[in-house]
């Protein structure tokens, strides 16, 4: 073995790296090595700097516990979650794009009936959304689990809420005909949390932590690709600067202003509302596996 110096530092540990039986591991540990220390050489950090990196890193691991996850968010506001999202979702252009998750999905929420409301006691402006399930081919999926989740009129999630019992969350089904109606109240935009290191960091930049007002849903159906997604609503300010880089042109929808009177659930609203209309399309599983 040579000795090292700062010229020969990177090849020497990829070849020390290099005998590893899982090719996957290899792989990724000798790119790892190439990509690490050629930031390294890019910006010549100083041992304070080094060190501060190193605190910010510890800082977003001890801010994680099962409710808070400092280094997802890091992924988000770096666009490594919607590169890693875009790598594993290479769907044809009819099928409804994915987006990133994001923390605040809840799983096991209430399974509502079709037109159910979503909001009960929430703030907010009534809203209601509508559309179909199909396939690439226009054929309408039944049975379709649509699991939404969302902040309320005030722009908090569940996990911000003190509450006891199921907030802004619901499980509907697609209908024989594909179709589906949703009762909830309009998200709003909001802050990702900014009280973390991620929060310091954004501060000593003039990037926005705003994302956009949005639903989220993950739509599944048997022999379908799984599709994690939102709606996003057309003309939100921060729609085009949404701090997790998680906007894409088809899930940009209007939210139709209505007047007070007989909403499409059937239900009477006797104040305005909006009514969304989307058809998500869904790509077979075996094409997207494939692709
Ligand atoms: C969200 O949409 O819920 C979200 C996504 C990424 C970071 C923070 C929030
Ligand atoms: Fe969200």
């Amino acid at each position: 073995m040579p000795y090292v110096n700062e010229k020969n530092l990177t090849d020497v540990v990829l070849e020390r790296w290099k005998n590893i039986p899982d090719p996957r591991l290899k792989q990724i540990m000798q790119s790892l090595i190439k990509h690490l220390h050629g930031f390294v050489r890019d910006i010549e950090p100083t041992e304070a700097e080094w060190a501060a990196a190193i605190d910010f890193l510890t800082r977003t691991g001890k801010m994680c516990d099962d409710k808070r996850q400092e280094f997802i968010l890091f992924s988000d506001v770096m666009g490594v979650s919607m590169l890693v999202d875009a790598i594993n979702h290479r769907l044809d252009s009819g099928a409804t794009p994915t987006t990133v998750e994001g923390p605040f999905h809840v799983p096991n929420s209430p399974q509502l009936a079709d037109g159910g409301d979503m909001a009960k006691g929430a703030p907010g402006i009534p809203c209601f959304v509508v559309g179909q399930v199909r396939d690439l081919d226009g054929r309408p999926v039944a049975g379709a689990k649509l699991d939404l989740w969302q902040t309320d009129g005030d722009g908090l999630y569940e996990a911000q809420r003190d509450v006891s019992e199921p907030w802004m969350r619901g499980l509907y089904r697609s209908k024989p005909d594909g179709s589906y109606t949703i009762r909830t109240v309009a998200p709003i935009g909001y802050t990702i949390p900014m009280d973390g290191p991620v929060g310091e960091l954004m501060n000593r930049t003039d990037i926005s932590h705003m994302r956009p007002a949005h639903i989220h849903f993950c739509v599944e159906a048997p022999g379908h690709h799984r599709l994690v997604t939102h709606l996003f609503q057309r003309g939100c300010p921060y729609i085009e600067t949404d701090v997790v880089y998680g906007v894409k042109e088809p899930l940009i929808v209007d939210f139709e202003k209505k007047p007070a009177g007989a909403a499409p659930n059937g239900e009477k609203v006797d104040t305005p509302y909006y009514v969304i209309k989307y058809d998500f399309v869904l790509q077979k599983a075996a094409k997207a596996a494939a692709a």
